[in-house]
């Protein structure tokens, strides 16, 4: 499965989507009940392209926490948009997932694979 392993790109393009589709739903920019349908899907590309490194790539500990990271940050995303459409407060999520994109972005970055920014 070279496609998935061979470089970050794909990994970071889902993640990247994902993003950009999260904000869009929570921003409530539209209406439209398909953006977060379609975040869900892209959810599992994040897993699969993610899960994918991990298995071929993990060398230390600081995988499996890049690996955690990733997990929760999905799940701060979707507590945060499904907290919103109950109408219940979001504010605690919100701050979590600020934290968390921080630490995935920085772990990411600083793993071997792909940028090696710090
Ligand atoms: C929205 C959630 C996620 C974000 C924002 C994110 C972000 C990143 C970033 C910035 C990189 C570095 C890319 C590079 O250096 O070229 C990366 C790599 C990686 N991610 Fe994620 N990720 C997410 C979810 C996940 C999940 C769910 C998993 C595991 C199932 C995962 C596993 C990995 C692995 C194993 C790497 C390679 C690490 C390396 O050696 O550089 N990620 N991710």
């Amino acid at each position: 499965m070279g496609f998935l392993t061979d470089s970050t790109h794909l990994h970071i393009t889902t993640w990247v989507i994902a993003l950009i589709l999260f904000f869009i739903a929570a921003t409530g920019i539209t209406k439209s009940k398909a953006v977060h349908m379609v975040l869900r899907l892209f959810y599992i590309l994040v897993l699969v392209s993610g899960g994918a490194l991990f298995f071929q790539w993990r060398v230390n500990y600081e995988y499996d926490i890049k690996f955690l990271l990733g997990i929760l940050l999905i799940g701060m995303m979707e507590m945060i948009l499904v907290r919103q459409k109950k109408n219940k407060p979001a504010g605690l999520f919100w701050a979590l997932f600020a934290i968390i994109l921080f630490a995935t972005l920085f772990y990411g970055l600083k793993l071997q694979m792909g940028f090696d920014l710090f």
